[in-house]
């Protein structure tokens, strides 16, 4: 929850996350996490989302949250292959 939230606070400039979050997704590699893993997580997070809000989970803000964990993972996932790459 803590880097969902530095995600948002960088939404403007989450290139500024890049290595940051390669090196997270890198060590989730190595300890064992599949790749398949990230979307049960995605879903969980949209479900609390849906819960907590209510009606306030519009399809729009639902959008920007898929978003916006979509690229958590694909900027996690850089790590993964470029480890994957270097072995
Ligand atoms: C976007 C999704 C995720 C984020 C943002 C995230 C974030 C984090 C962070 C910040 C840590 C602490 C890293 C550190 O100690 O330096 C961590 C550790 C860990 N995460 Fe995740 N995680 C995600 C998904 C997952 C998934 C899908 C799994 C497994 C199904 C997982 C399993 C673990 C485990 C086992 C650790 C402990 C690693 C250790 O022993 O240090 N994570 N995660």
């Amino acid at each position: 929850m803590l880097v969902i939230d530095a995600a948002v606070t960088h939404l403007e400039n989450l290139s500024s996350l890049e290595e940051y979050l390669a090196n997270l997704g890198k060590k989730h590699q190595t300890v064992g996490v599949k790749v398949d893993s990230f979307s049960a997580v995605g879903e969980s997070l949209l479900f609390m989302l849906e819960k907590c809000l209510g009606t306030a989970f519009s399809p729009d803000v639902r959008e920007a949250w898929t978003r916006l964990y979509g690229a958590v993972v694909k900027a996690m996932s850089r790590g993964w292959d470029a480890r994957k790459e270097g072995e």
